[in-house]
C-alpha cells in the first residue's frame, strides 16, 4: 500500500541529517505542508522525554506547533504553562490556537507512578478524560501513547501480541490500558480520530528519563561516559523491548499520517530490539572496554519488569502502515555513544 505522507518524509530527512536535524531548505519546502493542509499540533508534556525530541523535529516540518507543561523551562517553540487538570485553560489553548492535532504526552511513568498513586491517577486518568473531550469537542486528530506497562503478569510475554490478556499491577499500567479503551471507545462512540502506539522503553540522548522502569538503558550512556561506572537497578537478565527515540518519533508521525481506512486497529504494538542489561553492557564495553558494572537492584523497578513483555509482536503495525525500525542494538548502542561523547566534550570545553 502506499501512502502520502508529508510530515514523517521530513522527519525522516531530518533524522538522517549527520548535523541531528538541520534541514536545507530546499529540502524542507519540496515536501512541505500548504498552508492550508498544514496540522497545528499541541504537545502535552512538551518537556519530558519526548516531548523534547518530538517538538525539536516538528519545529523542522510545521509553523505552528504549541506545547503544554506543568512547569515552565526555555525550550522551543511557543510554549503554554497549563496543568492537564485544568480543562478550562486546556480549551482556551485548543481554540485559540486552531489545533488540529494533538499529541498527549503528559503523564507519570511507572516507577514515579508507584510513588505517587493519587497523582499519578489524577494526571493518568483525570487528565486523560480532559483530553478525550476537548479532542471530539473541536474534532481533533488525537495521538495517545500507551506502552509495555499496559502488560501483567498474566499476559504473554514473548512475544506479545496486540491484543490479549492485560492486566498490569501498577496505576501506570492500569491508567494505559484504561487510556487504550477510552479512546477506542470515544472513536466507535463519538467518532474521535483516536491513534494509539504501545511504546517499548525509549531510549534518548538529548532529554533525560521521566522515571520509567527502563530509564537504566539511558543512564548507563550517560555514567559510561561520565564516570566509567555504571550502577544498574535491575538484574543482568532482564529482558524487555527498547526502541531509539528516533524511531519511536518516526512511528509516531506514520500512524497520525496513516490513512484512516488504513488502520484496522487504533492501538498497535510496535517493536525494534529487546535486550538484559548485560546484554547492553556487553555491546558498550565494545566502544568503552574499561566500562565498572556494578548491579544494586531496585525491587520495585525489578518487580515490574518481571511482569512487563520481553518482546513485542508488531507484526500488525508492519502491515497495516509499513511500520519498520532502523535501529537494533549495535546502531543504538554507536548513535547514543557519538551523541553523548560529543556532548560530553563541549560541555567540558565550555
Ligand atoms: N519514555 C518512555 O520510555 C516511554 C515508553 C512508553 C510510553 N511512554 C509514554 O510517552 C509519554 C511521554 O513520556 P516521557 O518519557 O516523555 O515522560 P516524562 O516523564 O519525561 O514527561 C512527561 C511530562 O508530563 C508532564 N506532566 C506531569 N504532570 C502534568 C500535569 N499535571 N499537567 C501537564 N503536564 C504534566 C511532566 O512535567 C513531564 O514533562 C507518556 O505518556 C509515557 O507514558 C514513554
Amino acid at each position: 500500500m502506499v501512502f502520502v505522507r508529508t510530515l514523517s518524509k521530513v522527519a525522516r530527512q531530518v533524522l538522517q541529517d549527520p548535523g541531528c536535524g538541520i534541514i536545507s531548505n530546499d529540502n524542507f519546502h519540496s515536501v512541505s505542508f500548504s498552508e492550508t493542509d498544514q496540522p497545528k499540533v499541541l504537545i502535552t508534556g512538551g518537556l519530558g522525554q519526548l516531548g523534547v525530541g518530538l517538538s525539536k523535529l516538528l519545529s523542522h516540518c510545521l509553523q505552528l506547533l504549541v506545547m503544554i507543561e506543568v512547569s515552565l523551562l526555555c525550550t522551543v517553540g511557543p510554549f503554554v504553562y497549563s496543568d492537564i487538570l485544568d480543562d478550562k485553560n486546556l480549551r482556551g489553548i485548543v481554540m485559540n490556537n486552531r489545533i488540529t492535532w494533538l499529541v498527549h504526552y503528559s503523564a507519570l511513568l511507572s516507577a514515579v507512578g508507584e510513588a505517587n498513586v493519587s497523582l499519578a491517577r489524577a494526571v493518568n486518568i483525570t487528565g486523560l478524560h480532559n483530553i478525550l473531550d476537548i479532542a471530539a469537542e473541536y474534532g481533533l486528530r488525537l495521538f495517545v501513547p500507551s506502552t509495555i506497562g499496559a502488560f501483567g503478569p498474566t499476559s504473554p510475554r514473548n512475544p506479545t501480541p496486540d491484543l490479549c490478556v492485560q492486566r498490569p499491577r501498577t496505576i501506570y499500567g492500569v491508567s494505559k490500558v484504561h487510556a487504550e479503551l477510552m479512546g477506542e471507545y470515544y472513536h466507535h462512540r463519538y467518532g474521535l480520530d483516536f491513534r494509539c502506539l504501545r511504546y517499548p522503553g525509549i531510549i534518548s540522548s538529548d532529554s533525560q528519563p521521566g522515571g520509567g522502569t527502563t530509564d537504566y538503558a539511558v543512564q548507563i550512556f550517560h555514567d559510561a561516559v561520565k564516570t566509567g561506572k555504571f550502577e544498574c537497578n535491575l538484574k543482568p537478565d532482564t529482558r524487555l523491548p527498547m526502541m531509539y527515540i528516533d524511531d519511536c518519533l518516526r512511528a509516531t508521525l506514520e500512524v497520525m499520517e496513516a490513512p484512516a481506512e488504513s488502520l484496522t486497529m487504533r492501538t498497535y504494538n510496535i517493536n525494534a530490539m529487546s535486550f538484559t542489561p548485560a546484554e547492553l553492557v556487553t555491546e558498550v564495553q565494545k566502544h568503552l572496554p574499561d566500562l565498572q558494572v556494578t548491579y544494586d537492584i531496585d525491587l520495585v523497578r525489578q518487580a515490574i519488569a518481571d511482569s512487563w513483555p520481553m518482546n513485542f509482536d508488531d507484526s500488525k503495525a508492519c502491515k497495516d502502515w509499513g511500520w519498520k525500525h532502523d535501529y537494533d542494538l549495535p546502531e543504538l548502542v554507536q548513535t547514543m555513544l557519538t551523541f553523548i561523547g560529543s556532548g560530553s566534550q563541549t560541555a567540558r570545553a565550555n
